[in-house]
């Protein structure tokens, strides 16, 4: 099996991170970090355990692979390596202006750089509120390349009952976008509770 790519960037939601490298790790899916600098500035605000605690208990896998944000010799950096594509969760708005625009100046970018120009799956959870133009535009940008824009959106019919039930709705979304899927769980849709 191909290695999905994994960046963790600096918006909000770090957790989304933990549960998506979680769940891959738990199927068992070959998985490549790579945690931008602000991004472990918001894990530390935002999360009981410190990412080199978690990153710790991942390394136990023998599916799990981190890089730092500046080995730009990682693998992921060039497109001869083959991976079935990444997803960037959360994706900072900083971070889509820089793929939107073909910016690569650290590993992440590039990462997710290569899988745009390599046609790779690549998807993006968004988080930022509220939206201005230059964010919705650089989306718009993406979108139109085949990135899948998957912001963390509640399904409020599920009725949610916490973070938990957020980052479970919003990693099944992301397995279904990764192609590792073919649908959500059944009691993640509609009516099917
Ligand atoms: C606690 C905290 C929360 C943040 N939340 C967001 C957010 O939700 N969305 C966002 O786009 N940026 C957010 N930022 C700002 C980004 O971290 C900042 O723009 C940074 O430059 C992103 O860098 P990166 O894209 O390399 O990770 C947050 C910063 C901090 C410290």
């Amino acid at each position: 099996m191909k290695p999905v790519i994994v960046g963790i960037s600096g918006a909000s939601g770090s957790v989304l991170a933990q549960g998506a490298i979680d769940e891959l790790l738990r199927r068992d899916v070959p998985t490549v970090v790579v945690c931008s600098n602000s991004a472990k500035l918001v894990w530390q605000e935002e999360m009981e355990s410190s990412f080199n605690e978690c990153l710790a208990e991942w390394q136990e896998s023998p599916h799990f692979t981190h890089y730092a944000i500046n080995d730009l010799r990682a693998p992921i950096a060039s497109g001869t390596y083959p991976t079935a594509g990444m997803v960037v969760a959360p994706a900072s708005m900083n971070s889509i202006a820089s793929i939107a625009n073909g910016l690569s100046g650290n590993l992440l970018l590039r990462a997710a750089d290569v899988c745009l120009k390599e046609n790779r799956r690549l998807v993006l959870v968004p988080r930022e509120t509220p939206l201005h133009s230059i964010h919705l535009e650089n989306m718009l940008t993406l979108s139109r390349m085949g990135v899948v824009i998957a912001p963390p959106e509640p399904a409020f019919y599920l009725k949610p009952q916490g973070i938990g039930d957020l980052v479970r709705f919003t990693v099944g979304r992301i397995m279904v976008a990764l192609g590792l899927d073919d649908a959500l769980p059944g009691d993640l849709q509609y009516g099917r509770q």
